[in-house]
């Protein structure tokens, strides 16, 4: 795909936009989403697992707008394990205290609302595989993002990679070959996808695994 001035000066604010949103994508992953999307809205709509606080939608839903696209993403807005109370990743600041849970919910709306992406992005508040049950619509790109206990990204992977169609892309979040550097569910599942001879491997970028349906 050729980028356009125009492509650049939209990135860079959708860049400045993620920069005030909390999560976990560094720039240049969230650059490729962008990119990648971008390519994908040619062939339909796009789904992501994890919508968090909105960071990745940011980047997924601006290409899809610009494209005339939408972008679904799934999220029950509860946290993952490792962002629950006293564990690793939480965060007071998403701590819904009245009901003594994690709530992501309003912050993701918020950023959406900020990003002027209400048009363009469809919330879905709802357990990933419980969606992936009736889903029929084929999609471009999915990117998974969700919990990373081997059984959620493995559940994610047989529910969602057989909706991307052929040409689609299939996307994964922290992907670690080296145990030092994170968890190791995401990766599996990855090199499993990859055996399966369904997809090519395409350049990751970070911690971005990025395979494209055969
Ligand atoms: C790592 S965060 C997503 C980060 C986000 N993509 C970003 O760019 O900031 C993981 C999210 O997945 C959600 N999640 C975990 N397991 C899930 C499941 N089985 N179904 C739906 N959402 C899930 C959590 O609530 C959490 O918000």
């Amino acid at each position: 795909m050729k980028v356009t001035p125009t492509m650049n000066r939209l990135f860079s604010q959708v860049l400045a936009q993620a920069e005030q949103v909390k999560g976990f994508l560094a720039p240049n992953e969230g650059e490729r989403l962008y990119r990648m999307a971008s390519e994908a809205c040619r062939l339909g709509p796009c789904l992501e697992i994890g919508s968090y606080c909105g960071k990745s939608a940011l980047y997924l839903g601006r290409a899809c707008k610009e494209n005339s696209q939408v972008l679904f993403s799934i999220d029950h807005h509860r946290g993952s394990e490792e962002q629950q109370p006293g564990e690793e990743y939480f965060d007071i600041a998403l701590f819904d205290a009245r009901h003594y849970r994690i709530d992501t919910f309003p912050h993701f709306l918020r950023t959406l609302e900020l990003a002027d992406l209400e048009d363009s992005v469809i919330p879905i508040v709802a357990t990933s595989t419980l969606v992936a049950r009736s889903w029929a619509t084929p999609l471009a790109l999915v990117f998974i993002d969700g919990g990373h206990a081997l059984e959620t990204v493995q559940g994610d992977y047989d529910g969602w990679a057989r909706h991307v169609m052929p040409g689609g892309y299939l996307l994964f979040h922290d992907i670690f070959s080296d145990p030092a550097q994170g968890g190791q569910a995401p990766y599996l599942v990855y090199q499993a996808a990859i055996a399966s001879g369904r997809y090519h491997e395409l350049p990751m970028t970070g911690a971005l695994g990025v395979l494209q349906r055969k």
